[in-house]
């Protein structure tokens, strides 16, 4: 029994995170200690298209994910054969991203003769809120606001999702990445807008908050927004950013309107969904969380309404496999997978 829980207090897990366009490894253990972390960006090949580009982001992962694999194990000091079992974010995601880190976790798994651990990339962003706490975070509202997701759960524990709402057509980051590029700003969109917002005006231009007033529908829907925008800069009809002369200040105004059309919709929302569920605790995880205003208005909010608020940690916001820790919480429930296990690009509405 003594051995046991030795045993128990030692497992190793490698955490692949291959979802979007960051190739991602971890090695954690069963008692959340992180042990090595990698991230390889795609940033710099996707910045000319403005986006991400599915074809390119699969075969980067192809090449990166054995080198950042590599590379996490010897930042942990940890060999292949020391691992207990390996876990992969397999649901929701591009195809064929999620598809490298799946064939590699199988393969290890198969070499190593370790269990294969199915990680949801949505509940790993709500998961890190946990992994930055001393409490438990759960029973809460998870608001999962990424590049590509904008969506609100409840989540009665971390494996226990039920989706309450979600945008209607764009992620809020998309949003963030497609503004800056008519801006003319650098991708990732999200962090050029808001340092361009810090100079600005947040109340130059009015912009549209779709759905905000209709207090039961716990959904968002960002692309009329985007095309406000365009239409400030082009107006319908003419595409060519490219010819738009703008001043510094026009940009820090658009981009600060903007920023603050986004934030009172994640805010607004958020709370809305806390006052329908009677829940007392809001997680935020996923790229957006990142944003210094959405940080800003989500505490204002929660210290209002007595809400406990838990915002994942920056280093922690943007895709990694350190929020794949969660796999932790499936093998200590038992929920390992058979090697046939299938990559879901789509989103699962509910969990557990
Ligand atoms: O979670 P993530 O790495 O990938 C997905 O799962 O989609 O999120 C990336 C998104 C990008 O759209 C990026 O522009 C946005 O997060 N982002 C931000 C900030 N930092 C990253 N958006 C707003 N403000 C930021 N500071
Ligand atoms: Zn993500």
């Amino acid at each position: 029994m003594l051995r046991v829980c030795q045993r128990a207090a030692d497992v190793k897990l490698l955490t692949l995170e291959t979802t979007c366009d960051e190739t991602a490894a971890a090695v954690v253990t069963d008692r959340l200690e992180v042990l090595g972390s990698v991230v390889a960006s795609q940033d710099d090949l996707h910045k000319r298209f403005g986006g991400v580009v599915p074809e390119i982001a699969s075969r980067a992962h192809l090449e990166r994910i054995l080198p950042v694999i590599d590379q996490a194990l010897r930042q942990a000091g940890v060999s292949l054969a020391e691992l207990d079992a390996v876990a992969v974010a397999n649901t929701p995601g591009l195809a064929g991203s999620l598809l490298v880190g799946l064939v590699a976790a199988k393969a290890l798994c198969v070499a190593l003769d370790v269990p294969l651990v199915a990680v949801n990339h949505l509940q790993a962003h709500i998961y890190a809120c946990r992994l930055a706490s001393d409490e438990d975070v759960f029973p809460c509202v998870g608001l999962i606001v990424s590049g590509g997701h904008t969506s609100l759960y409840r989540c009665g524990g971390p494996l226990q999702f039920d989706l309450l709402g979600a945008t209607t057509d764009d992620a809020a980051g998309e949003a963030f990445d497609k503004v800056a590029s008519m801006l003319s700003l650098p991708y990732p969109g999200g962090p050029s807008i808001q340092r361009a917002a810090e100079h600005g005006d947040p109340t130059a231009y009015r912009l549209p908050r779709a759905l905000l007033r209709d207090e039961d529908r716990l959904d968002f829907s960002f692309s009329g927004l985007k095309t406000a925008v365009r239409y400030q800069l082009v107006g319908p009809g003419r595409q060519d950013f490219a010819k738009v002369q703008l001043a510094d200040s026009q940009v820090a105004d658009l981009a600060a309107s903007f920023q603050e059309a986004v934030v009172d919709c994640l805010v607004g929302k958020a709370f809305a969904a806390l006052r329908q569920t009677g829940l007392s605790i809001l997680c935020v995880g996923g790229g957006v969380a990142a944003n210094t205003r959405l940080r800003q208005r989500l505490k204002e909010e929660a210290d209002r309404r007595d809400i406990r608020l838990h915002v994942a940690p920056l280093r922690l916001c943007t895709d990694n496999a350190v929020m794949g820790a969660i796999a932790v919480e499936r093998l200590r429930a038992g929920l390992v997978e058979d090697l046939d296990l299938d990559v879901f690009p789509g989103v699962v509405r509910k969990t557990g």
